[in-house]
C-alpha cells in the first residue's frame, strides 16, 4: 500500500467520524461517547505512524519539507493533549462538544496541509516503491501504537 493513500484513508475514516458526531443529538451521550473513543484511537495510531515513520522519512527524502514537517508535529501536540482531556471528560460536561468542534476544526485545518501542501511534494520527490514500502511500514506499525495519546513522541514538550 501506498504510504499517503494509506494516510489519507485515515484521514477519511476520521472525517468519517467528525460528520456522524455532527450529526449526533445534543443529549446522545452514549453516542457521542464512543465516536469520540474511535477519534481517540483513530488519531493516536495515526498521529504515531506519521511521527514514527513517515515525518521523519520525509524530512530526510525531501528536506524542502523540513518547515512543514516541523508545524505539523506541533499541531500533533495540540491534538494529541487535546485527545487526553477528551479521554477523561464527562460527554455531559458543558465543555465537552466544544472541546470536540475545536479538536475537529484544528484536525482539518492540519489534513488541509498535509493534503494540499506537502504531501503533493513528497510524492513528487519520492519514487513509487520507496513510497510502496513506507506504505508496509506504517500499515505494520499500527499494531504498535499505544493506546494513550500522550505516549505520542509530539505530546512532549
Ligand atoms: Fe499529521
Ligand atoms: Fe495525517
Amino acid at each position: 500500500m501506498d504510504a499517503i493513500v494509506l494516510l489519507k484513508d485515515d484521514h477519511k475514516t476520521v472525517e468519517k467520524l467528525f460528520k456522524e458526531f455532527e450529526k449526533a443529538g445534543d443529549r446522545a451521550y452514549r453516542k457521542k461517547r464512543e465516536l469520540v473513543d474511535q477519534m481517540i484511537k483513530e488519531l493516536t495510531t495515526h498521529a504515531y505512524i506519521e511521527e514514527e515513520i513517515f515525518y521523519p522519512a520525509a524530512r530526510a527524502g525531501v528536506p524542502e519539507t523540513a518547515d512543514h514537517v516541523l508545524e505539523s508535529v506541533e499541531e500533533h501536540h495540540v491534538v494529541v493533549w487535546m485527545l487526553s482531556e477528551l479521554r477523561e471528560l464527562d460527554p455531559e460536561d458543558e465543555r465537552f462538544d466544544a472541546k470536540v468542534t475545536v479538536l475537529m476544526e484544528n484536525v482539518r485545518h492540519h489534513v488541509e496541509e498535509e493534503e494540499d501542501e506537502w504531501f503533493p511534494q513528497v510524492r513528487e520527490t519520492m519514487g513509487r516503491k520507496e513510497l510502496q514500502e513506507l506504505g508496509e511500514r506504517m500499515a505494520n506499525a499500527k499494531t504498535e501504537a499505544p493506546a494513550d495519546p500522550l505516549m505520542v513522541g509530539s505530546a512532549r514538550k
